[in-house]
């Protein structure tokens, strides 16, 4: 079948709207009519060329929501009609990682994943609550998820914890959002665009740093913050960082707690970045982790997620700022350049 798409027809050029070809669904594929899309920071990361996956030409977007158009041989979990957000994290439930309940990565269908390209098979789709609106959920298939799961998979954080968070876009604040779920007592945002600071406490944000505007380093201004009572070596118990910049991943790491603070990357750093610290940082008693897609399992936690947010438990509308055609998605991605933006949605 003939369909419209936005392509990259190389690293950093404009997205250009051409007809492509599609082949139907094959054995065990599904073939989604994606009625909304997210532009999320990793799609402008692979469109700059600095992610080494990223290959040119390409049809980018990996937060979506649609509906089951069609489906191939064999496929029994999704039929025609359903509501789905594709997961570009699958669950098989059946390799080693899914079976190992310690981990997210399944890794059924990494070799095409690792090609650049969003998965079709069946258990790369998450089937969802059919009322809820596309040009909202499709915000769960990576940056709601990813927030709020952070915190509450891979930090675990418990009742009455501090923490930093750095960067205050769409997956920060969504993070934000998790800690105020998770009943965090203070949350200090970090970001250097003031703008973003209404934004923050719009979501439980209690404090905010704008780091070219403080005296000296980001990193003992942080530990002073969260000095409290008897406890004067001051430090967060968790910190995230959610801008890409290895710097910042670093100043994370150093601004949580001795002996038990907990430091995670969710930034996507460019091809070939490293990080280093001195190995004391860890000696005693910080953590570093990481968190693909928060360490959610796609089948299993988006379709709850989904349901969170048709409950009113977790807010998605006043974070989608801009809404717009195909023909204009290349103002999705001048918006977050300009900061202007924190989710601009594409509806088809
Ligand atoms: N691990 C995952 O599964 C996953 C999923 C989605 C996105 N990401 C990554 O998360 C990061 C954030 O994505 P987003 O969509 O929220 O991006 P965004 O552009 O909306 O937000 C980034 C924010 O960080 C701020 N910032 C940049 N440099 C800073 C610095 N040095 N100090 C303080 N603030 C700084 C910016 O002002 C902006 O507000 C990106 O690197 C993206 O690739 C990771
Ligand atoms: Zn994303
Ligand atoms: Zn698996």
């Amino acid at each position: 079948m003939k369909t419209r798409a936005a392509v990259a027809v190389a690293a950093g050029k404009p997205l250009e709207i051409l007809e492509v070809d599609l082949d139907g669904p094959r054995e065990g594929e599904v073939l989604v009519e994606i009625k909304a899309t997210g532009i999320c920071h990793t799609d402008e990361f692979t469109l700059s060329g600095a992610d080494p996956e990223g290959l040119f030409p390409a049809i980018l977007g990996h937060e979506g929501a649609g509906v089951v158009v069609d489906v191939g041989k064999g496929v029994t979990s999704v039929k025609k009609g359903d509501h789905v957000i594709p997961l570009y994290t699958p669950e098989c439930r059946q390799c080693p990682s899914c079976l190992s309940r310690k981990t997210n990565l399944c890794t059924a269908i990494r070799a095409t994943q690792g090609q650049g390209l969003m998965p079709d098979p069946e258990i790369a789709l998450a089937k969802v609550n059919p009322d809820a609106p596309f040009d909202k959920i499709c915000y769960i298939g990576c940056g709601v998820t990813t927030g709020i799961r952070a915190v509450i998979n891979t930090a675990k954080v418990e009742q009455g914890a501090n923490a930093v968070v750095f960067g205050l876009g769409g997956i920060g604040l969504n993070v934000i959002q998790g800690l105020k779920l998770a009943g965090a007592d203070m949350i200090i945002g970090v970001d250097q665009n003031n703008d973003k600071k209404p934004w923050g406490e719009k979501f439980g944000m209690t404090h905010f740093v704008n780091p070219k505007e403080i005296d000296g380093d980001v990193v003992p201004h942080l530990v002073n913050m969260t000095k409290r009572g008897a406890d004067q070596i001051g430090g967060a118990d968790y910190t995230f960082d959610c801008t890409g910049s290895t710097k910042v991943m670093c100043q994370a790491l150093e601004a949580s707690h001795r002996g038990w603070g907990k430091s995670v990357v969710i930034g996507v750093a460019g091809a070939g970045q490293e990080i280093s610290t001195r190995p004391f940082q860890l000696v005693t008693g910080r953590t570093w982790m990481g968190t693909a897609f928060g360490g959610a399992r796609g089948r299993t936690d988006v379709p709850k997620i989904v349901d969170w947010y048709m409950d009113g438990k977790i807010q998605i509308d006043p974070m989608i700022t801009h809404t717009l055609k195909l023909e204009d998605i290349n103002k999705g991605f001048d918006l977050m350049h300009e900061g202007k933006s924190i989710r601009s949605v594409v509806v088809y």
